[in-house]
């Protein structure tokens, strides 16, 4: 697959699966525009693209902010000449798992915050110059919470699939535009994200997996590279979807 100098802007760079897709990104000849709110991560994600011969720039950006998201469009735009693809990845989990009647205040805004508003405000953002260049494709990062129920977990669970909902929406307006929106679910895939659940709750480890047909944790590789290819040429005709990868979850 080619990305050749095709301009990416990528949210939540630093870590998980954002680093891995700006890294399989960069390597496809994309031109990487790496955002996150941890600047030292980013910067190593970005010296990685460079050692490997590809074209990356850092810049610090929460999401949760839109003038720092517009600022980011900007950049890619000024350094890159066009905003062609973007990828909304940054998000977080509750610091708690706990059911709805328990369910923390500050979990439920900061949640919410990262998941929900960030991918609207990076949408809006990227669109403003995907409709004015005439092109585009942007693909967010929900997850298989925001297709099916999961406890303990409302506002992870609402925010995605709100995502999923924006998403499909989003998809309807633009098309004329020639922009694709489009999202993949992930099931349960081995990052720091999911590292913090299981040292909250040890035990989910092995329940987990039992929920995994495939008998395993997704890697980061295999969500990067699914985004990758919604967001490429290659699916020129798909928008609105959402694409699952998670090992066989979703059947159960
Ligand atoms: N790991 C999983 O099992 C899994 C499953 C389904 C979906 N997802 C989704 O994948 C995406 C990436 O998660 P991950 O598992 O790679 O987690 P991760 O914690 O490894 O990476 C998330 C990144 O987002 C950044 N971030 C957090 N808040 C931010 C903000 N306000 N502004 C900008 N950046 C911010 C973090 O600094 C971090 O680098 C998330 O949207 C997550 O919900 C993960």
């Amino acid at each position: 697959m080619d990305l050749q100098d095709k301009s990416v802007v990528i949210t939540g760079a630093a870590s998980g699966i954002g680093a891995a897709t700006a890294l399989h990104m960069g390597a496809l000849g994309a031109k990487i525009a790496a955002s996150d709110i941890d600047l030292e991560g980013l910067e190593d994600i970005v010296s990685h693209i460079k050692m490997a011969g590809g074209t990356a720039l850092a810049h610090r950006v929460d999401v949760t902010d839109f003038d720092q998201v517009t600022e980011l469009m900007a950049k890619a735009k000024e350094t890159y000449g066009s905003v062609d693809i973007v990828v909304c990845n940054a998000g977080i989990g509750g610091k708690e798992q706990r059911k709805t009647a328990e369910h923390t205040h500050e979990d439920w805004h900061n949640v919410i915050a990262v998941n929900q508003t960030g991918v609207f405000y990076t949408m809006k953002a990227a669109l403003k110059h995907m409709k004015r260049q005439g092109h585009g494709s942007i693909v967010n990062v929900a997850s298989l919470a925001g297709l099916k129920p999961s406890g303990y977990n409302l506002s992870y669970s609402a925010s995605k699939f709100a995502v999923v909902g924006m998403t499909k929406s989003a998809a309807l307006e633009y098309g004329k535009d020639h922009i694709r929106i489009n999202a993949v679910c992930p099931g349960y895939t081995k990052t720091p994200l999911l590292d913090k659940l299981l040292d909250f709750r040890p035990e989910m480890e092995e329940t987990l997996r039992k929920l995994i047909p495939m008998d395993r944790f997704g890697e980061v590789d295999e969500i990067a590279e699914a985004i990758a290819w919604l967001a490429s040429d290659h699916a020129k005709f798909i928008t609105g979807q959402t694409l699952v990868l998670d090992g066989g979850t979703s059947l159960l």
